[in-house]
C-alpha cells in the first residue's frame, strides 16, 4: 500500500435515459468497495459524475424536441437521486459539460498537441445526402468490418465489441432517415494510440481490478492498436483548440470528467487534486461495466501517459446482467428500472445490494431473476442474518436486560478475527462475491453457535453458562453490523441502534468487531428484514413479462424504411370531394365522389363519425390514387382519402391547388 490516497470512480452515465439494473451492477459494488476501505482505515474519495456529450444524447434531444443540455440536466438529477436512494453515495457527482471539463479537456488535448501525439488527416467520413451532414458515431449504422454484425458508426455494440473509426462501418446508413450513406473528406484530428503499444504492454500486466480487464485489454494491444480520431463534426461538446467547426470525441471528455469531478470537490474539501492525479504513485481506481474496457485500459491509460498524468492504479470491470435468464434489453423490454421497477415498489435499497454482490463473481454474468431475488432475500438475508441479530437480541434483552458484563470467548473472538482477514483478503482482491459469502459464514456461525449452545435450554440449569453463551453471540451480532455495513447500510445502521448504540456506525472501523462490549442494557429488539412474498414475487414477475409482450407487439407494428424510389411509387393526389353520402348498413363510411381533375372517382371513407356530408362536398383533400382498388360493404373503392389522428382530421392543402395536383 502507498501513502496516496485512494480514488475511486465508477463510468458515467449518458444523460439520455433512466437508471436500470445495468448501471447498479457497476454502482453498488463501488459503493460497497469504498465504504469497506473507508472503514478499513483508508482515505477514500469517490466521484463520478454525468456523461453529456456524444451522439446518443444529441439524438434524444431531438427526438424529444429539447435541447441535449436540459436533458442532460434533468437526467443528471434521476441519476444523482437514484445512486442515492440505492445508498451509493459519492463525494462529487458532477456533469461533464461543466465548465470544468470543457476547461480540463482543452487543456489536456492542448498538452497532447504540443506532446506530438496529435496530428491531422483528411479522412472519408460518412455523410447523409439527405440530411445534408456528416453522420458521426451514433447518426450512422452499419455493419462491423471486423465481425459483421450489426454496428454503430463507432463501435459493434452487438458483435465484437471492438471501437470502429469513422468511416470504418461497412454499408452505411443514416439512422435519422435511413438513406445510404455517401463518403465525403474532412479534416480530422487523430490521437497516435499506435505510439504508445509498447508504454502499453509493460504498463498492463501491473495493472490492478479484475484479471478479465487486464487480459482482455492485452489482447487488444498484442493485435491491433490503430490511431483515435478524435474530433467529430458537431455542435455538442468540447470544442477542439483552435477549431469552432469541431467538437472533441466524447471519449475523450468523458473520462478526463474523472479528473475534472475530483476538482470540483477538492475545491470544495480544501484538497490539492494533484494527490489523486500526478505523479508514479497515484491510486486511481475504476469501476466500470465490462463493455468499456478498451476505453479505460488501453486508450485512457494512453491519454493520461501523453499529457503527463498519472496512471490508473486498478480497472474493475463487471459483467453482463441478464433478466430471467434472457438478455438484457431496454428496447425489448427486458430490464429492471431502478426506481419503477425496485425502489418506487418500496423494495429495500439493502437487499438490491446483497443480490447484486453475492449472485456471482463480479466479472461473471449476473442474472436476475424476481424467484431467486426472493429465495435469496429470504433465506440468507432474512433466515440467516436477521434471524440470527433478532434471536440475540431478544434473548438478551429478555433474559438478561441487555448486554452481559462479561469478555466474549476466546474461540469465539478467533472466529470473527478469521473472518475479518478472510474478508479482507477477498476484498483486496475485488473477489466481492466471496467477501460477502465469507460475511454471510460469519452469521452462519452465529446461528450454529446459538442452536448448539441453546441459551433458552441451559437457562434453567445454568444461568451462568447460558449468560456467557448469549455474551459471545451479541460479540458476533457487533461484527456482523460492523462488516455488512458497506454492504447494507441501511438496515446495519438500525441494528447499530438496536444494539444500543446512538452514533453512526459507519463511524467505527471494521476491526472494532473482536473489541469486547461494555455492559449496556438493551432496547426492545425489532425484526430488520422481512420476507418477499410469492404473491409478490408473482406481482412483479407479471409486470416485466407484459411489458416484453408489449415491446414485441410494438416492435412488430413499427414501420420498415422506405426508400425515396418506394415513397414516390405512392401516387397521393389532391381531389375535391364531389359529393358524400352515407352507405347502408354501416355508422362510419362515406360513399365519396371525388374529382381528380379530368377523372371522377368512388371511394369508400371512414370519416362518417367525424363529418356530416355537406361539411366535405367542395372541399380539397389528399387522396392515395393507385391504391389497389376493394369492395368495403359491398361498395367499390379505388384510392384512400387521408386523414390524422383518433378525429380523423382530415389533411387539406394549406394555398388552393389544382385537384389532381400530385403531393411530395
Ligand atoms: O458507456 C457509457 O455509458 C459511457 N457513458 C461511460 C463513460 S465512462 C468514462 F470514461 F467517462
Ligand atoms: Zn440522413
Amino acid at each position: 500500500m502507498s501513502g496516496k490516497p485512494l480514488l475511486v470512480t465508477c463510468g458515467l452515465p449518458y444523460t439520455n435515459g433512466p437508471c436500470h439494473i445495468g448501471h447498479l451492477r457497476t454502482y453498488v459494488p463501488a459503493d460497497f468497495y469504498v465504504r469497506y476501505m473507508r472503514r478499513s482505515g483508508e482515505e477514500v474519495v469517490f466521484v463520478c459524475g454525468s456523461d453529456n456529450h456524444g451522439t446518443p444524447i444529441v439524438i434524444s434531444a431531438e427526438q424529444e424536441g429539447s435541447t441535449p443540455r436540459a436533458l442532460s440536466e434533468r437526467y443528471h438529477q434521476h441519476f444523482y437521486d437514484t445512486f442515492r436512494r440505492m445508498e451509493v453515495i459519492f463525494d462529487r457527482f458532477g456533469m461533464t459539460d461543466d465548465p470544468m471539463n470543457h476547461e480540463t479537456t482543452r487543456s489536456i488535448v492542448q498538452r497532447l498537441i504540443e506532446n506530438g501525439y496529435v496530428y491531422a488527416k483528411t479522412v472519408s467520413q460518412s455523410y447523409c445526402p439527405k440530411c445534408k451532414r456528416f453522420l458521426p458515431d451514433r447518426y450512422v449504422e452499419g455493419t462491423c468490418p471486423h465481425c459483421g454484425a450489426v454496428a454503430r458508426g463507432d463501435e459493434c455494440d452487438q458483435g465484437c465489441g471492438q471501437h470502429l473509426e469513422p468511416g470504418e462501418i461497412k454499408d452505411a446508413v443514416c439512422k435519422i432517415c435511413g438513406t445510404k450513406a455517401e463518403y465525403r473528406e474532412q479534416e480530422h484530428y487523430f490521437f497516435r494510440l499506435s505510439a504508445f503499444r509498447d508504454f502499453l504492454l509493460d504498463y498492463l500486466p501491473n495493472l490492478r481490478g479484475t484479471a478479465t480487464a487486464r487480459n482482455y485489454a492485452l489482447g487488444w494491444v498484442k493485435e491491433l492498436l490503430h490511431d483515435w480520431c478524435i474530433t467529430r463534426t458537431l455542435d455538442w461538446g468540447v470544442k477542439f483548440p483552435g477549431r469552432d467547426d469541431l467538437v472533441v470525441y466524447v471519449w475523450v471528455d468523458a473520462p478526463i470528467g474523472y479528473i475534472s469531478f475530483t476538482k470540483e470537490w477538492a475545491e470544495t474539501a480544501g484538497a490539492d487534486w494533484k494527490n489523486y492525479w500526478c505523479g508514479d504513485d497515484t491510486r486511481v481506481t475504476h469501476f466500470i461495466g465490462g463493455d468499456i474496457i478498451y476505453h479505460h485500459c488501453i486508450f485512457w491509460p494512453a491519454l493520461l501517459k501523453g499529457a503527463g498524468y498519472g496512471l490508473p492504479y486498478a480497472v474493475v470491470a463487471s459483467g453482463m446482467v441478464t433478466i430471467e435468464g434472457k438478455k438484457f434489453s431496454k428496447s425489448r423490454g427486458n430490464v429492471v428500472w431502478a426506481n419503477d421497477d425496485y425502489l418506487d415498489r418500496g423494495l429495500p435499497a439493502d437487499y438490491l445490494r446483497y443480490y447484486l454482490l453475492s449472485y456471482t463473481s463480479h466479472t461473471k454474468e449476473l442474472d436476475f431473476s424476481w424467484k431467486v431475488y426472493a429465495e435469496r432475500v429470504n433465506s440468507e438475508i432474512v433466515g440467516t442474518l436477521g434471524n440470527f441479530i433478532y434471536r440475540t437480541m431478544y434473548f438478551a434483552g429478555k433474559e438478561f436486560s441487555g448486554v452481559p458484563d462479561l469478555a466474549p470467548r476466546p474461540v469465539v473472538i478467533d472466529e470473527i478475527a478469521r473472518s475479518l482477514s478472510v474478508v479482507d483478503a477477498l476484498m483486496q482482491d475485488y473477489d466481492f462475491k466471496n467477501a460477502v459469502d465469507a460475511m454471510m459464514a460469519l452469521a452462519s456461525f452465529g446461528n450454529s453457535y446459538i442452536q448448539s449452545n441453546a441459551p433458552w435450554k441451559l437457562i434453567k440449569e445454568d444461568r451462568g453458562a447460558a449468560e456467557q453463551a448469549i455474551a459471545d453471540c451479541l460479540q458476533i451480532v457487533k461484527a456482523l453490523i460492523l462488516i455488512f455495513q458497506p454492504l447494507m447500510p441501511d438496515a446495519m445502521q438500525r441494528a447499530w441502534t438496536m444494539l444500543g448504540y446512538d452514533d453512526d456506525v459507519a463511524d467505527h472501523p471494521i476491526a472494532e468487531a473482536t473489541e469486547p462490549m461494555k455492559a449496556h442494557t438493551l432496547p426492545e429488539p425489532a425484526p430488520l428484514f422481512a420476507k418477499i412474498d410469492e404473491a409478490q414475487v408473482r406481482d412483479f414477475e407479471t409486470v416485466l413479462a407484459a411489458r416484453v409482450e408489449r415491446a414485441k407487439e410494438n416492435s412488430e407494428k413499427k414501420s420498415p424504411v422506405v426508400s425515396i424510389e418506394e415513397f414516390e411509387n405512392l401516387d397521393i393526389r389532391v381531389a375535391k370531394v364531389v359529393s358524400a353520402e352515407p352507405i347502408k348498413g354501416s355508422k362510419k363510411l362515406y360513399k365519396l365522389i371525388v374529382d381528380l381533375g379530368g377523372e371522377k372517382r368512388q371511394v369508400v371513407s371512414g370519416i362518417a363519425g367525424f363529418y356530416a356530408p355537406d361539411e366535405l362536398v367542395g372541399k380539397d383533400v389528399a387522396l392515395i390514387a393507385n391504391l389497389a382498388p376493394a369492395k368495403i360493404f359491398g361498395v367499390e373503392s379505388r384510392g384512400m382519402i387521408l386523414a390524422a389522428g383518433d378525429e380523423a382530421s382530415l389533411l387539406v392543402p394549406l394555398r388552393p391547388v389544382r385537384p389532381g395536383t400530385k403531393v411530395r
